[in-house]
């Protein structure tokens, strides 16, 4: 049984090196999950793969179905989560192509289904969000960045965006005055979700661009594309150091 999940962000919708097994379709009480998961292996340790924008990229990330993913995946007996997410750097240090590894997060989204703890689920819950993100796993991914000679920032503050636009220079002004390191849309509920779910959840951020404002070159889709395939390239490399090593 899988313990091992691995959420694919934009640029990530299929693991490569991932020896597939077989692929599970779950209904769970919030609704069906991105796709089907993909159960297999990864330098021989059992893992399951969910796309989070599903299988054909074709869902937003204020459509994402946020609860069914993550209670799916702790329903087949997941215990840890590696989140890929694609960003746009803030701070200077986040430079496209590199791997970041956030420690902390901010809320900007909004209208979106994001706690366990309403109906069906009783008695109020406040959980403990100090630290967002699995301090456990997150020095696993820093520890195997370093390991396998990846480019990586080992701390940061994710700003969760609403999207599906991407900002603008005014917005990411105000992000980096709260402390922002970098801006992606994915982060929130997800990272929260996890915690009510009790999982080990970290992310591992693919910087994709420079964020609105901040580069020289205008925003385009190819030049980030470009980003991403080398971002992602880095993501399968620390994959194989790091999932040994857990
Ligand atoms: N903003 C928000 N989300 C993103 C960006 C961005 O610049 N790049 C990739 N995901």
């Amino acid at each position: 049984m899988a313990e091992l999940a691995i959420i694919g962000g934009t640029g990530l919708t299929q693991l490569k090196n991932l020896e597939i097994e077989r692929r599970e379709v779950l209904q769970t009480p919030y609704g069906e999950p991105s796709s089907p998961l993909t159960h297999g292996r990864i330098c021989g340790v059992q893992a399951v793969f969910l796309p989070r924008h599903g299988t054909a990229h074709t869902i937003p990330p204020h459509l994402v179905n946020y609860r069914a993913n993550l209670w799916a995946l702790q329903y087949i007996g997941v215990k840890k989560v590696i989140a890929v997410a694609a960003v746009g750097g803030i701070r200077s240090d986040m430079a496209p192509g590199v791997l970041a590894f956030p420690d902390q997060i901010i809320d900007y989204t909004y209208g979106r289904e994001h706690t366990f703890f309403g109906e069906g689920r009783s008695g109020v819950t406040h959980i403990d969000f100090t630290e967002p993100y699995c301090e456990a796993l997150r020095s696993v991914l820093i520890e195997g960045a370093a390991r396998a000679g990846i480019e990586a920032v080992d701390n940061g503050t994710y700003g969760a965006t609403q999207g599906p636009r991407l900002e603008t220079a005014a917005e990411v002004n105000r992000l980096e005055r709260d402390g922002c390191s970098m801006v992606g849309m994915t982060g929130m509920p997800e990272s929260a979700l996890a915690r009510e779910l009790d999982l080990c959840y970290a992310t591992c951020a693919v910087v994709a661009n420079r964020a609105a404002g901040r580069g020289d070159e205008a925003l385009s889709m190819e030049a980030i594309e470009r980003n991403l395939r080398e971002g992602m390239a880095r993501v399968r490399k620390l994959l194989e150091t790091v999932i040994p090593m857990l």
